[in-house]
């Protein structure tokens, strides 16, 4: 049988981490397998993007924008793809829509970036976890350290915008997360199941 391929995005400290690992728990105590995953992926594209993310390489932003989607497409082949085709529910943090609301808010056009990624397929569900960017840094700043793009409010609130503007396009699902986490998990199983039934 398919698995099913879900999506969750938001801004850098809105709490993606947390309610993935939530939900996976969730998942596997109903019996399904579980596959949680991240982009940009640890893979050797993966290696590069930690580079530019931290500092430590200087390339133009749409060669940026390539690797991630470049990044995407191995992430697809070489493990969401086969885990969903075993059955799993893979969940991804981060996927398409990062790319359009990161690489956009760098000075990229919304429709390039949308065309360097029309290769990777569409997730059975993507979920939004929409907090203000003021909630957002506040809990990044208590929690882990911070890269090249986390620093940057004037970017993270152009991030945000892009994220509800291209909404429609990718089907995501928008939840509130400026609420406490147990009240967003529930929202998110409400989709999930909805998505798996
Ligand atoms: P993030 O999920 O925050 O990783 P970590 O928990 O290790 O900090 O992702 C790192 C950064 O990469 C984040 O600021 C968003 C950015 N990003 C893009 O700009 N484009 C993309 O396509 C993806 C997947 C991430």
């Amino acid at each position: 049988m398919r698995g099913k391929f879900i999506n969750i995005e938001g801004l850098d400290g809105c709490g993606k981490s947390t309610q993935v690992k939530l939900l996976a728990r969730w998942l596997r105590s109903k019996g399904c397998g579980v596959l949680i995953t991240r982009e940009p992926t640890k893979g050797h594209i993966g290696k590069i993007i930690e580079k530019f993310l931290t500092g430590k390489l200087k390339i133009p932003v749409a060669a940026e924008a390539l690797l991630f989607a470049a990044d995407r497409l191995q992430h697809f082949e070489d493990e969401i793809k086969p885990a969903v085709n075993s059955g799993k529910i893979v969940i991804t943090d981060r996927y398409t829509p990062s790319s359009i609301a990161y690489q956009s808010a760098r000075g990229l056009p919304v429709d390039w970036v949308r065309k360097i990624n029309e290769k990777a397929p569409e997730p059975d569900l993507t979920v939004l976890i929409d907090t203000p960017v003021k909630v957002s840094l506040v809990r990044m700043n208590s929690s882990r350290r911070l890269d090249e793009f986390d620093r940057d409010l004037a970017l993270q609130k152009k991030v945000r915008r892009t994220y509800l503007e291209i909404s429609g396009f990718y089907k995501m699902k928008i939840i509130d997360g400026n609420r406490p986490i147990g009240e967003v998990q529930a929202d998110i199983r409400k989709l999930v199941r909805r998505c798996c039934s």
